[in-house]
């Protein structure tokens, strides 16, 4: 290894920001990966890591899929980059037309753009522009809901409900109003969606009444939310906020930027819960993390009332990013796109759940866990907090790493979404290191 390299030499670690990391922590006791392959990602020591939250949930195809790499290298090779304004490539549209046969409903128009946090900021974009044209700018507010997250630019910021997303960073765009988390006390320890705490929909009511509901321009909201860990929805309530939304000619964005592609076990949280939204972000999974890209899916008629409004020949919605549509990343997103297909990927995931989840919940008895979730591929258990909100997690994220697991954590929760391609004995490995490091941790 040479004097540069960042896994042996200090310095070599100092320059790069790390986001979302205790950056004085981690260059004082790195923690890297050096190549990934399947299910596992690999220390420089060679030790081999189990991933139990697909990357961030995702690499659901599992780790350096040589059909897309091939893609992306031949894409790459012939055409690498075109404008994306007045100009396209065809896998652009061929992409659109596949991620189209996924989505619910007519939600059939698809923008492109380059991660999760854009699809969120694309999306509010899109509802505003969307009620100007039909002369009701006036819908300007925003609401979503405690706990959630979605994204980091600043529109995503002012929606998320996440105090440590938040708090350097003032209101991030005003008008945005959050409804109550949906974590009931009451629902703890349940699996899947909870009988309890339907009447929570109810809020957006409230703020309808606050606020006048014809000045609300859309509710975004995790079907399940991800990031904060898991929290499947209460039984009804996504219909409510569904039924309250049409009442008030509000659009409902389900943000399912983790929750897409598989991870409730349905092609989308909306298949999964029954309940189709106007807009539908995503970004995970499309191209298995092989290439950044992110994509709002819109309702047709959403799409027709705002491009019928634009001149014959000019632009009709001014947004976009110069990667929007990328190349590399269609190529990629159609070679996963295949691997769906092909592999069921979908369907493995659905058929996974179960076994999944019944290993998740035989860790309830382990001392010191305040919580377990979990619906699909997603689960979070959820520790005692200890001397500091988050320490605990944070210290079992450390620890299972040290154990060859690899999983992310937000707070004091650890939060598991493993690759589609898992078999039963990946999901026993991910249980039984899992036991065995909670438990060395309940009797410290
Ligand atoms: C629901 C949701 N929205 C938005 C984002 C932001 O995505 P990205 O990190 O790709 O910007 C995430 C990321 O985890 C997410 O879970």
């Amino acid at each position: 290894m040479g004097h540069s390299d960042p896994v042996i030499n200090v310095e070599a670690r100092q320059n790069f920001w790390m986001p979302f990391s205790p950056n004085k922590e981690f260059k004082a006791e790195p923690r890297m990966f050096v190549r990934g392959e399947g299910m596992y990602l690999y220390k420089p020591n060679g030790d081999k890591v189990i991933d139990a939250s697909a990357g961030l949930f995702c690499v659901a195809a599992g780790h350096c899929r040589p059909e897309i790499a091939q893609a992306v290298f031949e894409q790459l090779s012939t055409l690498d980059y075109t404008m994306p304004f007045t100009r396209a490539h065809p896998k652009a549209f061929e992409l659109a037309e596949q991620i189209a046969s996924y989505t619910p409903a007519d939600l059939n128009r698809i923008f492109f753009c380059c991660s999760g946090s854009e699809s969120v900021d694309s999306a509010m974009k899109i509802a505003l522009a969307y009620h100007r044209v039909r002369g009701q700018g006036h819908r300007q507010l925003f609401v979503s809901r405690e706990r959630a997250y979605h994204g980091v630019n600043m529109g995503g910021v002012a929606l998320s409900g996440m105090v440590n997303n938040r708090r350097a960073f003032g209101p991030g765009m005003a008008g945005v109003y959050h409804m109550r988390h949906t974590a009931l006390p009451e629902n703890k320890f349940v699996r899947g969606q909870p009988e309890k705490g339907a009447e929570l929909a109810e809020d957006l009511l409230r703020i309808c009444n606050l606020v006048g509901g014809e000045n609300i321009a859309a509710v975004f909201v995790e079907p399940a939310a991800g990031s904060f860990g898991c929290l499947p929805p209460p039984q009804g309530y996504l219909n409510r906020l569904r039924e309250i939304c049409d009442q008030q000619g509000i659009l409902l964005v389900f943000d399912e930027v983790i929750t897409g592609w598989g991870r409730m076990g349905a092609a989308f949280g909306a298949q999964k819960f029954g309940v189709n939204p106007d807009i539908l972000t995503m970004a995970k999974a499309v191209t298995n993390a092989s290439q950044p890209l992110g994509a709002v899916a819109v309702r047709q008629d959403v799409y027709d009332t705002i491009t019928n409004s634009g001149p014959e020949k000019g632009i009709e919605f001014f947004h976009g990013y110069t990667y929007s549509a990328h190349p590399a990343s269609c190529a990629a997103g159609l070679a996963m796109m295949d691997i769906f297909r092909k592999e069921q990927l979908i369907e493995r995931a659905a058929a996974m759940s179960d076994y999944f989840l019944d290993g998740i919940f035989s860790l309830k008895d382990i001392p010191g866990l305040v919580d377990i979730r979990g619906v699909g591929m997603m689960a979070a258990i959820e520790l005692a907090p200890g001397a500091t909100p988050g320490a605990r997690g944070h210290e079992a994220q450390k620890a299972l790493y040290d154990a060859n697991l690899n999983l992310k954590a937000t707070g004091d929760s650890i939060i598991f979404g493993p690759p589609f391609i898992a078999e039963k004995h990946h999901i026993d490995e991910i249980i039984n290191k899992t036991r065995s490091v909670l438990t060395a941790m309940s009797k410290k």
